[in-house]
């Protein structure tokens, strides 16, 4: 059994069924603190350093977010240039360091393997919140969570399920997490639809095939869009090595409410990790679905503050002591 308490979060590759169950139901146990029907100051005094080495909306914000919705406070550095780091000083140096400033550390940062790098000089957690294109375990965990709370309203678990990954696969680190994760319930099909140059990784397609599920490389959308999800992903521009190569791709692999409506079921649900390259030459997840029940970019969004919230819970070692911390709310809300 997985012992949260004190433990980094690094990889999706540290959980088996039970652990993501665990992060799962206490995710959901933090819905009335996220939609401020009650608070929860169980981390009263408690720090978190949020290091963000490469930009970020939703995840920097929800970390913040989900530490000061259970009462902690948070520290930031954003980009490495307003970091030491660009004076030379090493990752594990910075983590003794701010270690010894916080009771947890998230943490992002362009280099593959970084974070783990960086966690080897820390006394105090740390939650990979992205290292380049490895993985990017915390968005895989609130997908899995989007995942299931869509099926549920089709009676469906997280098994036995139909999935479409399309766009840039080879960088998208979310993807990879995701397949990983997915890996490890029954039963399940995965259809990836990319150009061959950024299909998936073969190291992630063959944890899905080693583990008895089908997987279909495609690059084409006709025919292959019939899914309980398609999960969507950006053309990762900055993971290529010029400008002109992502211009090759992008537009390839639009979905608009036409394409919707031709190859999708009734009830496919629409997932992206989000952010949507909206400008029009990318096109990537049109705007037109935007009042569609079934697209569920904003609700994925919000699951992240519930699942970063019960991290920092197991981490801590708190999970159990959040109604003995409860409060009102005593301001305006309209959530
Ligand atoms: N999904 C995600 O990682 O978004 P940000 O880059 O805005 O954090």
């Amino acid at each position: 059994m997985m012992i949260f308490q004190g433990s980094h979060i690094l990889s999706v590759s540290q959980f088996d069924r039970q652990a993501i169950a665990t992060i799962l139901a206490t995710s959901a146990l933090m819905a009335p603190y996220a939609s401020r029907k009650k608070r929860c100051c169980v981390l009263d005094g408690a720090i978190l350093s949020n290091l963000f080495f490469e930009p970020s909306t939703r995840t920097r914000v929800s970390f913040g977010t989900a530490f000061n919705l259970l009462g902690g406070y948070v520290r930031e550095t954003v980009g490495e240039e307003n970091s030491s780091l660009s004076k030379g000083e090493s990752l594990y140096d910075t983590a003794q360091v701010i270690s010894g400033y916080s009771d947890v550390i998230a943490m992002r940062h362009p280099k593959m393997h970084s974070v783990t790098e960086f966690a080897t000089g820390s006394s105090v957690p740390v939650i990979n919140g992205g290292d380049g294109a490895n993985e990017h375990p915390t968005q895989a965990l609130l997908d899995l969570f989007t995942i299931q709370s869509e099926m549920m309203q089709f009676g469906k678990s997280l098994d036995n399920l139909n999935i479409v990954l399309m766009g840039d696969l080879k960088h998208g680190r979310t993807v990879h997490s995701l397949s990983k994760l997915l890996s490890l319930y029954n039963n399940i099909k995965i259809t990836m639809v990319a150009p061959d140059a950024l299909q998936m990784p073969d190291s992630v397609i063959s944890t899905l095939t080693n583990a008895g599920h089908e997987v279909v490389l495609t690059d084409t959308m006709a025919g292959n869009l019939s899914s309980d999800v398609i999960y969507q992903t950006r053309i990762q521009q900055e993971r290529f090595a010029s400008k002109d190569e992502a211009e090759l791709y992008r537009g390839h692999f639009s979905l608009n409410r036409d394409i919707y409506q031709k190859y999708c079921r009734e009830n496919t649900v629409i997932m992206h990790p989000l952010p949507r390259d909206s400008r029009p030459e990318a096109n990537e997840l049109d705007t037109d679905l935007n009042d569609l029940d079934n697209l569920a970019i904003f609700r994925q969004a919000q699951n992240g503050v519930l699942v970063r919230m019960a991290l920092f819970a197991l981490t801590l070692g708190v999970e159990d002591q959040l109604s003995q911390y409860e409060k009102p709310v005593n301001w305006y809300t309209n959530k």
